[in-house]
């Protein structure tokens, strides 16, 4: 597995990596992208399995990235296993990781943002403002840099799978963008690099997300269709138990694509929630079956 910290390096390794998958092969190779910004967990190794399965060449990006924090919120203490991260990725059998360093990502003069308006501005766009910028710019410049065929996102951060999708379509990019499923914990849990911050009895409440969620989806399959009902039973189990307070930041049932809150769900509905647990912000996501 080649590693390369410089934008000159990666660009002369993926070269010679086409031109010997080319030589080998007489044909152009599938390249396959997940970025991350590390700390990887089982939810990144399904992301690079899948990958690794579908594509050629294999790429993975780790580069922890500041346009996407807002001030105070938890860049300087953000995980780094950097070690660890690439035993992971040479297990799996990725063939390049892109591991830059902040000022080789944005250098003195840099000075372009790349923004999807609309579909970054609600949600956690509205809660996190401007993070939603800093990820489809750094997405923009890793695309640009690994001119990938197909990329992969989890869906834990649903919103995020959306927005990069449409910022590949309205910019003609030709990266498929493919969605992956969310990765859990026994419990129910959606792996999380930021679920290593969770004091124990934040730890021990916090399945009570992926419990509301799950009763959501019972009511709708029993036929409840009215949003503020569905989320005034659901939410009840959240704070339904002892330990610690988790505070909503939203829980809503939302149009799979244009992320617009509904008031009477349908049918492949997306329920987004967005929730604090002391100074720990998880979110997850479902569908409503038909
Ligand atoms: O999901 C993440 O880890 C980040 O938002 C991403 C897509 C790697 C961009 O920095």
């Amino acid at each position: 597995m080649i590693v390369a910290k410089t934008r000159a390096e990666l660009r002369i390794k993926r070269h010679e990596l086409i031109v010997a998958y080319h030589k080998a092969n007489l044909s152009r190779p599938v390249v396959g992208i997940v970025p991350t910004m590390g700390a990887l967990h089982a939810g990144h190794s399904s992301l690079i399995e899948h990958m690794v399965r579908e594509c050629d060449l294999s790429v993975v990006t780790i580069f922890i990235n500041p346009a996407q924090f807002a001030p105070g919120e938890d860049y300087d203490t953000y995980p780094r296993t950097l070690d660890n991260d690439l035993r992971v990725c040479e297990q799996a059998g990725v063939h390049l990781v892109f591991a830059p360093g902040k000022d080789e990502m944005y250098p003195a003069d840099y000075q372009t943002t790349v923004r999807v308006a609309g579909l970054a501005e609600q949600w956690c766009g509205a809660a996190r403002p401007g993070h939603f910028d800093g990820v489809t710019t750094v997405v923009s410049k890793l695309f640009g840099l690994i001119q990938p065929d197909r990329a992969y996102f989890g869906q834990k951060d649903y919103q995020q799978y959306r927005v990069i999708e449409r910022m590949a379509i309205d910019l003609e990019l030709s990266v498929d963008i493919v969605p992956c499923e969310i990765e859990r914990e026994p419990d129910g849990l959606a792996l999380s690099s930021r679920n290593r911050y969770l004091s124990p009895a934040e730890r021990a409440a916090a399945p009570r997300i992926y419990q509301a969620l799950t009763r959501m989806q019972e009511l709708f399959a029993e036929g409840e269709r009215e949003v503020a009902r569905l989320i005034a039973s659901a939410g009840r189990l959240l704070n339904d138990g002892p330990g610690p307070l988790i505070k909503l930041e939203y829980f809503a049932v939302v149009h799979p694509r244009s992320l617009q809150a509904r008031e009477t769900a349908e049918p492949g509905d997306r329920v987004l929630i967005a929730t604090r647990l002391g100074k720990t912000r998880l979110i997850d996501n479902v569908p409503l079956e038909g």
